[in-house]
């Protein structure tokens, strides 16, 4: 089967959340992820940094509105758009204001709306401090499905699976590139996204986010720690509606290993200790 979503290169390139107050949760982006924060119409704010946009848009608090990612060329793309066609998924408009014409989008079995497009060029020159939109993590009833649709449907390569001692699936990480996960997914009580995360490359630039936090007595939820699949560095903090976010570093590369099978344990979750386990 062919890794289609791995042959385009795909990464996140920007998320869309709803907020029942998008004024405040883009303040938050603007002043706490170091973004300019803009308002595009009555109730959607885009805020962009150096490699990293969200959109807020009017709506539900912690809801997903849409995640875009962002494919190599466009025959990347197009190869993409073909097997989701082939794969009999329904092939829906992209409504992302950061890709050029020919982005689509599809439904995953949570319906979540995932857009695949090539990314309008950025004309303005981002300063900040390093931290680029790296990967989304859901929270699933089925996280079987999960995996079923985005490696078998779509050609994302699985990395790692976090698996109970009944065989069914805690976590599953899928890569549609060499960075070990662009998107994973929990096996949780409810369904939404559990984390979005921001790679800051190296274990100095997780001090300048926590010492930016601090200063804006933003206290981390989580971490630091060291994850066991993906072994990056982490810590983790809450924006105002609630949405966790993480900052990480050092996400393992991987080229050509076997997927590797973790035990539901909170090790797994953090080799340093203390885990917040979803199921
Ligand atoms: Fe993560």
């Amino acid at each position: 089967m062919s890794l289609t979503a791995v042959r385009a290169g795909a990464y996140l390139h920007h998320l869309a959340f709803e907020s029942s107050d998008p004024e405040r949760l883009a303040g938050f982006y603007r002043d706490a992820m170091d973004m300019d924060a803009e308002r595009y119409a009555k109730d959607e704010w885009r805020c962009q940094g150096p490699d990293r946009r969200v959109i807020v848009k009017n709506g539900a608090d912690r809801q997903l509105a849409y995640a875009g990612l962002a494919c190599r060329d466009k025959e990347g793309l197009e190869e993409l758009k073909a097997r989701a066609v082939a794969e009999g998924l329904s092939v829906l408009e992209s409504p992302s204001p950061y890709f050029l014409d020919g982005a689509f989008a599809v439904r995953d079995p949570d319906s979540h709306l995932i857009c695949f497009g090539l990314a309008r060029p950025d004309t303005v020159k981002r300063n900040g401090l390093r931290g680029p939109t790296q990967h989304l993590t859901f929270a699933s009833f089925d996280v079987e499905a999960f995996a079923a649709f985005y490696h078998d449907k779509l050609g994302f390569a699985l990395s790692d699976r976090v698996v109970h001692e009944d065989g069914t699936l805690a976590t599953c990480f899928v890569r549609s590139n060499h960075e070990h996960h662009t998107i994973a997914c929990f096996k949780s009580n409810r369904r939404g996204v559990d984390h979005h995360s921001y790679e800051a490359g190296e274990w100095d630039t997780i001090r300048d986010w926590c010492d930016r936090f601090g200063e804006r007595r933003i206290p981390l939820m989580w971490g630091p720690g060291r994850h066991g699949p993906g072994n990056n560095l982490f810590i983790f903090i809450e924006d105002p509606d609630g949405n966790w976010i993480e900052v990480s570093a050092e996400m393992e590369v991987v080229h050509d290993r076997p997927v590797k099978d973790w035990p539901q344990e909170p090790r797994t979750l953090n080799l340093w200790g203390k885990a917040i386990l979803r199921s």
